[in-house]
């Protein structure tokens, strides 16, 4: 209580905002100001009159706070909060990429660096991947970075073909088919619902399949009571908040445990988000050129969505 009484003191002496993805752990869930996918988090980064966002979630999603509204002071619990998808791109492989496919637009998740949204054309997020694709005119041949189940998902659903990053997320790709099996067989009467950077053999079973903030909407609008949850088991807390009464069953790993917690995102916690507003550290900076570059394409992401 007494963390809590202090960040809340903090947040008002800095006039701070604070955004958090549902893969936080609850504690942070219940003091951000916001929650949401990395498409409403970049929204509201953008719309803020707070002077100070702390962003409770990983690197790119921070960084892409920062390129959206550069006069704020953007700051992060724990600044090593990666992301194995922004990972798999390393900005001088995205760039020998790019120069290997002229003629090409790119598409970028925005699960990503700064260095690689600059290269791209246009950005997407899991909720708006499919209506970006498809705004690219037919004729024009698409290389799509760096999540190739993301990828793979969307050229199902658009029948467009595209060149696709070998990227993965390190916690989408541990779900076991055989678990989602046995779940399926012991609630029969539950719903499946996944998250687009799982693999091919785990969506083939989804009732339905979405963002974070997509499948969070499924489940209240759903006259299903139960459902079995294919995405990091952060976003359950949401769930039964939101939808009481109802049941939410976690997916198990490979190895039967069932704690597919994305590392990064666990890393922030209550104790660093006081001392990051203490100090006003760690920051979000990027040189201007750069911020200026990586801003055109998810600005056209924005319009588009
Ligand atoms: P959402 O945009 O659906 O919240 O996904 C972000 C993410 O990192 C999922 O692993
Ligand atoms: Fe990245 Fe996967 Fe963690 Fe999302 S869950 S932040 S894609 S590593």
């Amino acid at each position: 209580m007494e963390l809590i009484d202090k960040l809340y003191k903090l947040k008002k002496e800095r006039n701070a905002v604070i955004l958090a993805h549902y893969y936080q752990e609850p504690a942070i869930q219940d003091v951000a100001d916001f929650l949401g996918d990395s498409l409403a988090l970049a929204q509201k980064a953008k719309g803020t009159n707070a002077d100070v966002i702390l962003f409770c979630g990983v690197h790119f999603m921070a960084e892409t706070a920062k390129i959206l509204n550069p006069t704020k002071t953007v700051l992060m619990p724990d600044l090593n909060a990666g992301c194995s998808l922004a990972d798999s791109a390393p900005a001088g492989k995205f760039k020998q990429w790019v120069d290997e496919h002229p003629g090409h637009f790119f598409i970028s998740y925005i699960n990503c660096s700064t260095r690689v949204k600059a290269m791209s054309d246009v950005i997407c997020t899991s909720s708006n991947a499919e209506k970006i694709v498809n705004s690219v005119p037919k004729d024009i041949k698409i290389c799509f970075a760096p999540d190739k189940h993301l990828g793979a998902h969307i050229i199902k659903k658009t029948g467009r073909d595209m060149v696709l990053w070998d990227g993965t997320c390190q916690v989408h790709v541990l779900f076991s088919e055989l678990e989602v099996i046995n779940l399926m067989n012991k609630y029969p009467e539950a719903m499946m619902i996944a998250h687009p950077e799982c693999p091919e053999n785990i969506l083939q079973y989804a009732d339905f399949i979405g963002s974070t903030t997509g499948l969070l909407k499924y489940t209240s609008k759903s006259d299903a009571k139960e459902f079995i949850i294919a995405t990091e088991p952060g976003i359950i807390h949401q769930m039964e908040k939101e939808v009481p009464g109802k049941k939410f069953y976690p997916i198990p790993n490979l190895d039967g445990c069932s704690c597919n917690n994305c590392p990064h995102m666990k890393l922030n916690t209550l104790e660093k988000m006081v001392a990051a507003l203490e100090n006003m550290s760690p920051e979000i900076t990027m040189p201007e050129e750069l911020r200026l570059k990586a801003l055109k394409p998810l600005e056209r992401m924005l319009e588009l969505s």
